[in-house]
């Protein structure tokens, strides 16, 4: 029996200014279906890459993953970009929100893309703003919020498809520590309501801490935190 998320031996390595910087090493790990994991470590260590080569946005060097037990560096083109829309969602460590939509606007995108009718996925966006504590935001554009409410945004976009695998890139990191830990609250309903699997990059050792399981990138190796 295959886990849910199978890593194996992933490397990668950037070159620049002929040096070789090597990020990831033969990283390998599973995890489970409805896991809520915490990834720290050191900036610079290699979190967002790790993140990233999950994701399927950035290529490995080596190594192989499967998810459900398919093979997802072997996919073709159009196969992993069919995996990334249906399974992944992402909050990047930067909002990356559309400047000329509303916070509702920017949350139902997902479903508009993919031909949802129009005021169902912004009524659920606009549910999922309220989730996040935005509810008197969500007609407010990028611009015209502060950093630590586009991230609340982009964590409600990442979830209007109910992905079966979040990756969170320190969604927390503009936050106080009380909006912060909202945050953590509310992916931990989401992994316990809606079973899906979580992997969160924090700096806040605390909220890490909070996590039923905890990871830490060190060397370019994954290993458990404690
Ligand atoms: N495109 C690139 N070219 C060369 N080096 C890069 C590139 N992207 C990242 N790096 C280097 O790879 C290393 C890992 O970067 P990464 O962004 O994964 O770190 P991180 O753990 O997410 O750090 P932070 O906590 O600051 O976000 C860093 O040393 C970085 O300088
Ligand atoms: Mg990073």
């Amino acid at each position: 029996m295959s886990a849910f998320l199978e890593i194996r031996d992933v490397s990668k390595s950037y070159f620049l200014h002929g040096k070789r910087i090597d990020v990831l090493r033969n990283v390998t790990i599973d995890i489970q279906k409805g896991e809520l994991v915490s990834l720290v470590g050191a900036s610079g260590s290699g979190k967002s890459t790790f993140l990233h080569v999950v994701g399927t946005l950035d290529a490995p060097a080596t190594g192989a993953m499967r998810f459900e037990g398919r093979s997802v560096f072997e996919m073709n083109d159009a196969e992993v970009a069919e995996f990334r829309n249906r399974t992944i969602g992402f909050v990047f460590q930067s909002h990356f929100l559309l400047p000329e939509f509303t916070a509702a606007e920017n949350v139902a995108m997902p479903a508009l893309i993919r031909r949802e009718d129009r005021s169902a996925a912004v009524a659920r966006a606009r549910e999922l703003l309220d989730r996040v504590g935005l509810r008197d935001r969500a007609d407010h554009k990028p611009g015209e919020m502060s950093g630590g409410e586009s991230q609340r945004v982009a964590l409600a976009r990442a979830l209007m498809l109910k992905p079966a695998l979040l990756l969170a890139d320190e969604p927390t990191g503009n936050l106080d520590p009380a909006t912060g830990e909202g945050i953590h609250q509310l992916l931990r309903e989401m992994n316990r309501d809606l079973g899906i699997t979580a992997v969160v990059v924090t700096h806040n050792e605390t909220l890490a801490k909070s996590m039923p399981r905890r990871l830490r990138l060190k060397a370019g190796e994954v290993v458990s935190a404690d």
